[in-house]
């Protein structure tokens, strides 16, 4: 169901199908403070102070808004260190909505994939993958593993018909394992809303091939279900075959088809946390001991039990096509509408957030001096908008130590789960625009700080020129004194 409206002039928007009843108060400070505050981070968005911050867009993740059911459940948590109530409640919804039975509970989504990593990958191993997301990536070479990507070539066009970008590619896999072998692949991961190509869903048809794979070989097939309610939404609007089910149906045949499903909660429930869980006992048993070794006792791992709570309830939450549609439905909104005034944005709309191509918008700035980068701090210092770089500043350094090249170069403006309205929406996409008219101002960036994993949190860049100066002269001229 979307939720959508139709005006009476015939224009539709995506109607908030919520009311705000918590606010909290947002600071849009003039363009010199966020040109000092930018400088200040290191032309780094991660390092901004959200107090110089007017819509923060850096990621969904712990930030989706929570519901009046889940604030109201976080005050009858059992606080308890072994044997919780608050987690026997969450045991029944995971079983309830996701269909598995054994759970590990840990602290956010990358902490599951420390124990998958540490439980099933040895040296020298590969996991084929629709495409990795930068925590998997990185837990699986601390262990001397890698990951072959094999999303279908479509994946890389930023501008597309294809509604399934995240598909895995059947024949490359098969050929994959056959020349891995078998025995070298700890096991096959599907990301839902493949995140770093710009929150691309796979269909149900496509896992259903993999599986069949999976199958012939004997590899287990593991479900990053992070972002699976979207992924589940999108399959009922986009894969005819499945558009008359509901999402429980949805989610609980996606499941069902891995033996191991994890998660980041920050996500999936709109709370915090994170969970592995599995119908497969061995399976279970194999990852059990890290969990009290790394997270905690094994019906907390690491979490508050009033997060607990939330998760318990958020989980039943994600099956509501009202909630999950929601960053959806905005999503859609700001891509079709940044598209129609010129700005390159990734296509069809995925989940998450809004993809901008930096690749495109910023053609003029060289791939080694970080375009989607320049493009991530551009937007902040003429918008007070915090998008997050998702290109190669967010990728690795070869054994050479040279750059390797992001397959795309993206700015996610991220779209948590009912918390921005139209109108800052519209605010986004005027700025946006306005951005992109005035693109051949932004320059590139370089690193002047460098940290060895995970360097797109952490590091800091200097820009090559005074580009951020030229483009507050112009922003000033275009807009006198406004904000
Ligand atoms: N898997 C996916 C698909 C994710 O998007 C994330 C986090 C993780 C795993 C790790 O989970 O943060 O709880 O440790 N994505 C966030 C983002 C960070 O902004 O896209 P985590």
């Amino acid at each position: 169901m979307s939720t959508n409206v139709k005006f009476f002039s015939g224009e539709e928007i995506p109607l908030e199908l919520h009311k705000v009843r918590i606010v909290q108060k947002l600071n849009l400070v003039p363009i010199e403070r966020r040109r000092d505050a930018i400088k200040e981070a290191g032309y780094n968005t991660y390092k901004l102070s959200t107090k110089d911050i007017f819509l923060d867009m850096i990621t969904d993740s712990g930030v989706n808004a929570m519901s009046d059911n889940q604030l109201s459940a976080m005050m009858h948590a059992d606080d308890a260190y072994a044997g919780s109530q608050s987690w026997e409640r969450f045991k029944v919804g995971v079983e309830d909505v996701l269909g598995k039975k054994f759970l590990l509970p840990v602290h956010q989504g990358r902490a599951a994939e420390n124990i998958l990593a540490r439980t099933f990958v040895k040296p020298g191993n590969v996991v084929p993958t629709n495409y990795h997301f930068t925590t998997t990536l990185a837990h699986i070479m601390e262990v001397g593993g890698s990951m072959i990507e094999l999303v279908t070539k479509e994946a890389f066009e930023m501008s597309s018909t294809n509604q399934f970008k995240g598909n895995m590619d059947i024949d490359r896999l098969e050929q994959a394992i056959i020349d891995i072998k078998p025995e070298n692949i700890p096991f096959v991961r599907m990301e839902a809303s493949t995140n770093l190509i710009g929150g691309q869903p796979f269909s149900i048809r496509n896992m259903m091939d993999v599986r069949k794979v999976c199958d012939k070989y004997g590899v287990l097939l593991v479900l990053d279900a992070s972002l699976l309610g979207e992924n589940a939404y999108l399959i009922k609007e986009r894969e005819e075959k499945w558009s008359e089910n509901t999402l429980g149906d949805i989610i609980k045949m996606m499941t069902g088809l891995a033996d191991i499903v994890y998660f980041s909660a920050r996500k999936l429930t709109s709370s915090r946390g994170g969970c592995i869980c599995t119908n497969r006992h061995d399976l279970y048993l194999k990852m059990e001991p890290l969990i009290p070794l790394f997270e905690g006792f094994l019906t907390y791992g690491g979490m508050s039990v009033r997060e607990i709570e939330a998760m318990a309830v958020g989980i039943y939450e994600t099956l509501d096509e009202t909630i999950i549609g929601q960053s959806v439905s905005f999503i859609k909104y700001l891509v079709e509408n940044a598209e129609k005034n010129g700005v390159p944005m990734v296509t069809p709309p995925g989940v998450l957030g809004a993809h901008v191509n930096a690749m495109k918008f910023c053609d003029h700035i060289p791939r080694s001096e970080y375009p989607s980068a320049a493009l991530t701090a551009a937007m902040y210092l003429c918008a007070g908008v915090r998008g997050m770089e998702r290109g190669t500043m967010s990728s690795i350094r070869d054994e050479n130590g040279n750059d390797v090249l992001s397959d795309v170069e993206l700015l996610r403006l991220a779209f948590p789960r009912r918390v921005f309205t139209l109108s800052q929406t519209r605010y986004v996409l005027d700025r946006l625009t306005w951005l992109h008219e005035n693109r051949h101002l932004i320059g590139g960036l370089k690193f002047d700080y460098e940290p060895r994993v995970l360097r797109f949190f952490m590091g800091t860049m200097i820009p090559t020129s005074d580009w951020p100066s030229r483009l507050v002269e112009k922003f000033r001229k275009d807009f006198g004194d406004s904000l």
